[in-house]
């Protein structure tokens, strides 16, 4: 029972350790009752009486390892977060060549889509990949459905023209329209440990580097500066931004950085 889960600080402290040295999050004494949380539903699902036993079994078993960092993560987001960035890209893009973009930290496929319906409808040629660490989120955005709440900031011309609407008991639920899906590719990737598949014109890495600390935020804006082309633009979410870490990029707008 969740109500039930305690942790001494012993244990908080190895499982927060555990955390940190697997995605870069950092989970302060502020987090107890979402780390408790989150550790009874793993605790519960895995059949585990006590924390010390849970603690046991993620040092044995990978794949519940894998499961207890992809419960800590925190994957709220919404389509048209933070829009200015995309309304920025549709004025300032060049839409004869090709664009590589990457949502690093995609969580479920909201920023990307909501990324490329946009583009779509102003005929941009372009592939987004959509990476995360957390395996439930992307499995989420490989099958692209989504509820109709989380769209009211979308215009209704782009629901339309881009999104099939669910049926029966699915009718409160839109999935995103086959072509659009083959242009967004999702795929595992920690920010923290794993090295850049390509390099990008768009890099979008929003709302993620708040749950790092300062050495992780450095080494995550280094590795993502030099996999942005030169001239490409690189987003943080608009509570978040560079300063006080080494990059070469300038400001081009809140939150907002061009190489
Ligand atoms: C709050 S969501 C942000 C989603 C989207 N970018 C937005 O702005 O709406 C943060 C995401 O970062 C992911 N995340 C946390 N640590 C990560 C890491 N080390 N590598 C990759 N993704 C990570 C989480 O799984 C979560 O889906």
């Amino acid at each position: 029972m969740v109500s039930e889960t305690k942790l001494n600080p012993e244990q908080y402290k190895k499982l927060s350790n555990i955390v940190y040295k697997a995605s870069g999050v950092v989970l302060n004494e502020k987090k107890y009752n979402l780390l408790v949380a989150r550790l009874a539903k793993r605790m519960r699902l895995t059949n585990m009486d006590s924390v010390s036993d849970y603690i046991r079994l993620i040092s044995k078993s990978q794949d519940e390892f894998t499961e207890f960092i992809d419960a800590t993560t925190t994957n709220h987001t919404f389509f048209f977060r933070e829009n200015k960035h995309c309304e920025f890209l549709i004025k300032t893009m060049d839409r004869t060549k090709p664009l590589k973009i990457w949502s690093a930290a995609s969580s479920s496929g909201e920023e990307a889509f909501s990324i490329a319906v946009q583009f779509l409808a102003n005929s941009f040629s372009f592939n987004i990949h959509a990476t995360d660490i957390s395996g439930s989120m992307l499995k989420k955005g490989q099958r692209a459905i989504y509820s109709k709440e989380k769209m009211d900031k979308m215009p209704t011309y782009i629901l339309h023209s881009y999104f099939q609407n669910g049926k029966g008991k699915w009718h409160d639920h839109v999935k995103v329209k086959p072509e659009v899906q083959k242009l967004v590719t999702f795929e595992k990737f920690n920010l923290l440990s794993d090295t850049p598949f390509d390099t990008y014109d768009i890099i979008f890495c929003r709302n993620v580097m708040i749950y790092f600390d300062t050495p992780t935020r450095q080494k995550v804006v280094t590795s993502l500066c030099k996999a942005l082309k030169p001239g490409g633009y690189f987003f943080v979410g608009m509570s978040e931004n560079l300063h006080g870490l080494e990059h070469n990029l300038s400001v081009v707008l809140p939150s907002g950085y061009k190489k």
